[in-house]
């Protein structure tokens, strides 16, 4: 019997970086993250770097060893920049802990409690896939800016901004690569040890190319805050975009996280504006597109010049588009997505993308 996991959505995403003063710019001035805290030398830390960035209800933590001593360094060379850990808000972190271990999860850190003059912040940490873990954190007892440590950065510190802001509102859904038949396994991972329920599946018909295909499925919490689609890769004529990520961040780890807004068309501009790259569709993705989804309220003009996908579902439907990979490695990137009452993930898209992601490969020479 799986003991109840209560948890109220996602605290943040944390990083680790090779260079995260580095990094922190990048996310501030292309993607319009506000700089709120920071962790290093000066604030007595002296393993790590830290800066934490907010927009909307998203918050990233970026990470970075300032000695080979850290026990986490060796993941830089091994995997590149990545996402090390997705934290959970909940409510009482020694008995969801304990309820988590009782159905089965390992245990990476036990309840631990952090002091300073702000409160009491208590977190422990879960493996997941690959070298990535689940942090649960209780802020119920804490008012700092983020976790003692952290103080809040001088705003002299960074000049005004010049750049456009980006109107992110949140995480919609942060998505796994797993390894060649592993998908099933950690769909029950994410059921048994965290009570998460299969939303939908997509197998490797509704997502193949003429070279290539994966399978996905999606798993969402109990309040639907938290939604984690899971791919693997499945045989193709040649290797796919899942063997490439696999092979260069060495494993399995986050592809990609979808970030939601309420203006996808000046979410983009402003993306653009701050030299953000993303996949482009072929033009001719956009000549049936209102047979294919039916009426939209956004111009669609400007739909198809900005390159975002549409699709609709018998709730609704929903904008995205792709950011190029973050990083010199083909690994994490971005989505952004704006749903008009679909729920679902862009099934109808999921050719033209994929498709697209392939014409990238070619051009990288691994597909
Ligand atoms: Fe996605």
């Amino acid at each position: 019997m799986t003991a109840d996991i209560a948890l109220l959505g996602i605290d943040h995403v944390r990083f680790f970086v090779s260079n995260a003063r580095q990094t922190a710019y990048f996310y501030r001035n292309a993607f319009g993250f506000d700089i709120i805290a920071y962790a290093g030398l000066e604030t007595g830390s002296t393993l790590e770097a830290g800066y934490i960035l907010k927009q909307g209800g998203i918050t990233f933590q970026l990470v970075s060893p300032l000695r080979a001593s850290h026990p986490q360094s060796q993941r830089l060379l091994t995997h590149g920049d990545g996402v090390q850990d997705i934290a959970f808000a909940v409510q009482n972190v020694p008995e969801t802990y304990s309820a988590i271990l009782s159905n089965g999860g390992i245990g990476v850190q036990p309840p631990m409690v952090q002091e300073d003059e702000f409160g009491t912040l208590e977190t422990a940490v879960i493996q997941t896939y690959g070298d990535t873990t689940h942090t649960l954190i209780d802020r119920s007892r804490y008012n700092g800016v983020f976790a003692p440590g952290y103080l809040t950065i001088d705003p002299e510190r960074y000049s005004p901004r010049t750049f456009h802001s980006a109107g992110f509102t949140g995480v919609d859904h942060i998505v796994a690569n797993v390894e060649l038949g592993e998908m099933n396994k950690w769909v029950r991972f994410y059921n048994e040890v965290f009570g998460f329920q299969q939303l939908v599946s997509f197998d490797d018909k509704d997502i193949s190319t003429e070279y290539t295909s994966l399978m996905s499925k999606v798993v969402q919490n109990g309040n639907g805050r938290i939604k984690f689609p899971i791919n693997e890769p499945s045989e193709g004529r040649k290797r796919s975009q899942i063997e490439e990520y696999l092979e260069f961040y060495h494993g399995a780890g986050v592809q990609h996280i979808a970030l939601s807004t309420d203006n996808i068309l000046e979410t983009v501009h402003a993306l653009r504006h701050n030299d953000v790259s993303f996949l482009r569709v072929p033009p001719t993705y956009y000549d049936d597109l209102l047979q294919r989804v039916g009426n939209i309220e956004e111009d669609i003009n400007e739909i198809a010049s900005l390159g975002i996908l549409v699709d609709r579902d018998d709730e609704g439907y929903l904008l995205q588009i792709f950011t190029q990979p973050v990083e010199d490695r083909p690994t994490l990137f971005f989505e952004v997505i704006q749903r008009h009452g679909s729920k679902s993930f862009g099934k109808g898209n999921f050719k033209a993308l994929f498709e697209a992601i392939e014409r990238e490969q070619q051009k990288r020479g691994t597909l």
